[in-house]
């Protein structure tokens, strides 16, 4: 598949600080005094995607949640290291978490959409930030949408209950709630693995799309969906990361062995 942007791909090596949307430094993390996440260094670029894959329980969901602080969710939590996100340094006192958590989107597994209208759902965020003014909501609510792919199918329905619609739908309407916050990154946990192949195509047309708006960073458990839409992609072994380059070499021509048994394979 022909990707956005390719001839801008370069080495990982040669990014300049100003080009990066996350700059994580040794970052560890113990979940009930266990160590998950193992001095990880990764420089992330902005309006790109970069895709985490490795086998289940390796650390990819525990590293996205570092990215928005989700982990401090958890009670026996430590941690060591430093996120920077577009130059702030989000486990800095200083950083808002609320307002961090808007500008780090999040779309889970699993679509989530709240009870309520499709129309509620998406301007949710934005009404709790104070928005009131029905023409800048409906106007947000429809951008949004749009963004989403699915403004189309929905714009005839905007007060139906969200419930109604199909599962892919739910999930462009889960990224539309994100990307009406208008994040810098968008946070993508295995957005695909409850949808159908034809479903995940048209979501996977939808990244491809999104990442002129923010930088996308996906856990995928499906190799072939990380070649399709990651321009950078990182391999994860029990809370190791093992490799970290542009797609193309990492699917092509893996440097590490585990990376190689991994992507054809052998283990996972
Ligand atoms: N709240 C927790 N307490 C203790 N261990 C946890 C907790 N959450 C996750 N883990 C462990 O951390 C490791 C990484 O989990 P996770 O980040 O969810 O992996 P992945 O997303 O790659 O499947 C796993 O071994 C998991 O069992
Ligand atoms: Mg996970």
């Amino acid at each position: 598949m022909l990707k956005l942007f390719e001839s801008e791909i370069q080495d990982i090596d040669l990014l300049k600080d100003d080009e990066l949307a996350v700059d994580i430094k040794n970052l560890s993390i113990k979940l009930n005094g266990k160590k998950v996440l193992k001095d990880i260094s990764m420089r992330i670029p902005r309006h790109m995607t970069t895709a985490m894959i490795g086998q289940s329980g390796c650390g990819k969901t525990t590293l996205l949640n570092s990215l928005n602080r989700m982990n401090e969710l958890n009670q026996h939590y430590s941690f060591s290291g430093e996120v920077w996100i577009e130059g702030r340094n989000v486990y800095s006192k200083k950083e808002n978490v609320a307002r961090l958590r808007t500008k780090v989107g999040m779309v889970f597994q699993r679509p989530n959409p709240f009870p309520m209208s499709i129309y509620e759902n998406v301007c949710f965020g934005l009404k709790i930030q104070g928005m009131s003014e029905r023409r800048k909501l409906d106007d947000a609510v429809e951008k949004a949408l749009r963004n989403a792919a699915l403004w189309t199918e929905v714009k005839d329905r905007l007060f139906d209950s969200a419930l109604t619609l199909s599962g892919g739908q739910q999930q462009r309407l889960m990224i539309a709630r994100a990307l009406a916050l208008e994040p810098e990154i968008l946070l993508l946990d295995e957005p695909t693995s409850a949808l159908d192949p034809l479903t995940t195509l048209h979501i996977e047309e939808l990244i491809n799309d999104l990442k002129k708006r923010c930088t996308i960073i996906i856990v995928t458990h499906n190799m072939q969906q990380a070649a399709r839409v990651s321009d950078y992609a990182a391999f994860l072994h029990q809370g190791e990361l093992i490799e970290y380059s542009d797609s193309d070499s990492l699917f092509t021509m893996p440097a590490k062995k585990q990376t190689e048994d991994y992507i054809t394979g052998r283990y996972g």
